[in-house]
């Protein structure tokens, strides 16, 4: 197992943050988990823990942001990536701005819109495919996921 997990380490991914909105509330969640799946329409997939907070915002709302951690915003994701947001609001601590009625982090390299399509439960994430329906990005560099910086 610890060498598999090593394994899917070695596989280059972004530091992200999932924005979603219940009701006037919102949550944050730093997700490693996301990858490009279509030009056209374009559209990602996130795979996210069925027994996180936002996997359940997700199934309700249908949508949600995605903040493209930029390098120098590991606070961020600490953040947003050890509490849950069922116990406690992050988004007290965050800088954000509100865009389609989500949040997304100030300072990013980049963010996203995104309306879910399909979703797919595989063991104990569920993976939800959606479409990008609106988008900004900035020059700055994308920070790059490393396991053992975040999890010792
Ligand atoms: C750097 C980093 C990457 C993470 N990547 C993922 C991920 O890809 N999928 C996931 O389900 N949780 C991931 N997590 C864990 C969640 O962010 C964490 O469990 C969070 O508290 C869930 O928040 P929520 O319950 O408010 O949704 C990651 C955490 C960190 C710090």
């Amino acid at each position: 197992m610890a060498d598999k997990l090593k394994c899917m380490d070695t596989i280059s991914q972004g530091v992200f943050i999932i924005g979603t909105r219940m009701n006037e509330t919102y949550n944050f969640m730093t997700d490693a988990f996301v990858t490009q799946v279509s030009f056209n329409p374009c559209s990602i997939a996130l795979s996210v823990d069925l027994s996180h907070y936002t996997a359940k915002l997700i199934q309700n709302q249908g949508q949600f942001s995605i903040s493209v951690l930029a390098e120098g915003q590991e606070l961020e994701a600490k953040n947003c990536g050890y509490p849950s947001g069922c116990d406690f609001d992050k988004a007290k601590r965050m800088k954000y701005q509100i865009e389609q009625n989500l949040p997304v982090i100030d300072g990013a390299a980049s963010y996203m819109i995104c309306k879910v399509k399909q979703s797919v439960v595989y063991e104990d994430h569920i993976v939800f495919f959606a479409e990008i329906v609106e988008g900004e990005y900035t020059d700055k560099k994308p920070m790059i996921y490393i396991s053992k910086k975040f999890f010792p």
